[in-house]
């Protein structure tokens, strides 16, 4: 009888069946079955990007040799630049040969726009890409590109292939070997040896590792371009986040122009670089002082108060608004953008705890302006002062100076001291918002209140 082609494994115990249940025979997990190929004898990965194989491989089980480090040729290797600044930041200084890259976003932010701005600047100077689209004919892309085609960027001369098949599109590459390729997106290819939905686990893991396979084997650097849902995984690229060498996430609301690029993994570089881009008519633009932008449009109206964040290696000024409104509604609305709901929480706590600030008959909304997401403790006190500022009606600072502030909240009250003060001290003063209240200037959460409402004005009329 001949071995059936796949088998469906376990993601839990690694139990294997060889037909799809509910429920994993082995240890009871439910929905944890998932179709892969049946292994073949000795399939072993071929390891981290570059570099070269350490030790040879011998006849099946028998001793290899491992190497001493010292001893192991790395040749350094030249980054090709995608021309767009922000990009090749977020990238460690540009794509790595050989690497393979996932890009996830939700539907509509600009992948697309962004690999394909990628591929034109990488075509007009000279080095050879290759666009696979399973999503958009060629006509539909073509429209796009013409959006983008101008300057170096060359959109219009980079091939594509609109192609679903996995087998043709690893042909394509094994022959043209282009140094770049992007596959747009990982969810619509289709692996035929599996009988999985396109864009199921099994499928997304499979069509990824064969290009991984092909992609080291001939040198070309792959960038993955992957659907995340709102809520940020499903059945799609997170899976593949071990296997990629650097994973970038996109983000932003679609409705807003600001989007950030930012690398949630990288081999190569450090993950805490942010790129921030702006949507237009010929394509995203790089946004080169967003804290300048940002500052500008603050209201400096009660609730709003300017966070100095770190981006990265970078600070950044953003402005974080609170609505609080008397609600009837048991329990009340919690909103937020751009931040935690877990955080809003805790702030409201400590809030209302040690600060007298309550907002338990309230609904309370809080939004970082320009669909930026802040992922750092320091936002903790910008949080608590705008809130304290809408509950208030008080507007902090003055019209043309807002309140700048950093700081985490501990649960007792104090202010807690987060990474780089100075430099985000010197980002606040250097964009005119004056000294901003910070674990340096004020202990803890009343003392802060206390320094920020010293600032302002007069309560606003009702
Ligand atoms: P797209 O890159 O297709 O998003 P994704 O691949 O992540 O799904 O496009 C995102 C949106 O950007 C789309 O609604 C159209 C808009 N857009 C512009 O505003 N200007 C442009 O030059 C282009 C190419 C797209
Ligand atoms: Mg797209």
């Amino acid at each position: 009888m001949p071995k059936p082609s796949t088998i469906h494994v376990c993601s839990e115990c690694g139990h294997a069946e060889a037909r799809w249940h509910g429920q994993c025979p082995g240890c009871g997990a439910w929905n944890t079955l998932v179709e892969e190929r049946a292994p073949v004898a000795s399939a072993r990965g071929g390891g981290g990007g570059g570099g070269g194989a350490i030790g040879r491989r011998g006849a099946a089980g028998a001793a290899l040799t491992p190497v001493a480090l010292r001893d192991v040729k790395a040749t350094a290797v030249a980054r090709l630049s995608t021309g767009i600044g922000e990009l090749d930041r977020v990238l460690g200084g540009g794509l790595v040969p050989g690497s393979l890259v996932l890009l996830g976003g939700s539907p509509g932010i600009g992948k697309s726009t962004l690999t394909g701005m990628a591929m034109g600047n990488i075509t007009g100077a000279g080095s050879s890409a290759l666009y696979v689209s399973g999503e958009e004919s060629a006509a539909q892309i073509k429209l796009r590109h013409e959006r983008l085609e101008h300057g170096a960027c060359r959109a219009l001369d980079v091939p594509v292939l609109a192609e679903t098949d996995l087998d043709a599109v690893l042909a394509t590459i094994e022959h043209h070997r282009p140094e770049v390729c992007v596959i747009d997106s990982v969810q619509t290819l289709n692996a035929s040896d599996l009988t999985g939905a396109p864009g199921s686990v099994g499928q997304v893991r499979e069509v990824a590792a064969r290009l991984m396979r092909t992609a080291k084997a001939v040198q070309t650097t792959v960038i993955l371009v992957g659907h995340v849902t709102k809520e940020g995984s499903i059945a799609g690229p997170r899976v593949l986040e071990h296997l990629v060498d650097c994973v970038l996430q996109f983000e932003g609301e679609r409705e807003r122009t600001y989007r950030t690029l930012r690398a949630l993994k990288n081999r190569f570089g450090s993950t805490s670089e942010t790129g921030v881009f702006e949507m237009k008519q010929g394509g995203l633009v790089e946004v080169l002082d967003p804290s300048a932008r940002f500052v500008g449009e603050a209201t400096g109206k009660p609730g709003s108060v300017v966070l100095a964040a770190m981006e990265g290696s970078r600070p950044l000024l953003v402005e974080v608004q609170a609505l609080v409104s008397p609600s009837e509604i048991v329990p009340p609305r919690r909103v937020v953008t751009g931040i935690d709901r877990n955080r809003l929480a805790l702030v409201l706590a400590v809030l209302s705890r040690h600060a007298n600030v309550g907002t338990g008959s309230a609904d309370v909304f809080v939004n970082v302006v320009g669909g930026v997401r802040i992922d750092e403790p320091g936002a903790d006190l910008a949080i608590a002062l705008a809130v304290a500022s809408a509950q208030r009606g008080i507007a902090l600072g003055t019209e043309n100076k807002p309140l700048a502030c950093f700081g985490e909240l501990g649960l007792t009250g104090e202010l807690r001291t987060v990474g780089h003060p100075e430099r985000r001290v010197e980002e606040s003063t250097k964009f005119g918002l004056g000294a901003p209240v910070h674990p340096g200037s004020a202990r803890t959460l009343r003392h802060a209140l206390k320094a920020a409402f010293a600032t302002a004005g007069e309560p606003v009329a009702a």
